[in-house]
């Protein structure tokens, strides 16, 4: 059985909704698994201003910060944020910045991963976030696990995306075809963690 950490940001639900669907899919597959978020990092009195902010994070409180801890205990990782910009938000870049320690040691490499995001606009920037996140994947020597079009019907009806599983969230919440591929994917990379295992351990 894999050991599988989801690690997210998401400041008003929608990517938590999909670090949900990763847990459950990875579950599905026999994993145990870790669902941490990453630290909140902004002014309190910004999100006070915004109730769907601060309503979410009181609601995701009891969840675990992630610790770089997470990421040597795992087999295999999905690591998931919002949009800013066109880039991964920075509460996610700043947990990604004290694994430092642990890359140096090799505690990290040859672990199956993946990357999500969620972004208002169709073209707002989905792309651009996953190859951010994929860049420190790279640097990790991480096996990097894309959406790509392996069901292809799946990941058609989710919108295609073959970089990562993404949601576009200017109608609403993640939809339940953006889920279904979150799903799938969390069962994947605990299947592909699972059969890599036995060859990282060889190498180690
Ligand atoms: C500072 C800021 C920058 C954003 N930049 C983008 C962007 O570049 N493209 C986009 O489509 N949406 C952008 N958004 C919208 C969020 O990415 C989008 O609402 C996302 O689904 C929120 O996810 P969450 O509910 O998990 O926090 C931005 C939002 C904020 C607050």
């Amino acid at each position: 059985m894999s050991r599988i950490a989801v690690i997210y940001y998401s400041s008003t639900g929608s990517t938590y909704r999909i670090a949900e669907a990763f847990v459950e899919g990875a579950a599905e597959a026999g994993a145990e698994v870790r669902l941490r978020r990453a630290g909140e990092l902004a002014p309190q009195g910004v999100i006070d201003a915004n109730e769907a902010w601060s309503s979410h994070l009181a609601e995701t409180r009891h969840i675990e910060v992630a610790t770089p801890e997470d990421l040597v205990w795992a087999d295999g990782f999905a690591l998931g944020a919002p949009t800013r910009f066109g880039q991964p938000a920075s509460q996610l870049k700043q947990f990604i910045d004290t694994t430092s320690g642990p890359w140096a040691a090799g505690q990290l490499a040859g672990k199956p991963a993946s990357a999500f995001t969620s972004t208002t606009e169709r073209h707002g920037g989905q792309e651009s976030t996953l190859l951010s996140l994929h860049h420190t994947l790279f640097h990790w020597g991480s096996v990097i696990v894309p959406t790509g079009y392996v069901d292809y019907q799946l990941s058609h009806a989710a919108g295609g995306n073959p970089y990562g599983v993404s949601a576009i969230t200017g109608d609403g919440a993640p939809d339940e075809h953006v889920l279904a591929l979150a799903r799938f994917q969390g069962r994947r990379l605990a299947e592909l963690a699972d059969a890599l295992k036995p060859a990282e351990a060889a190498l180690a």
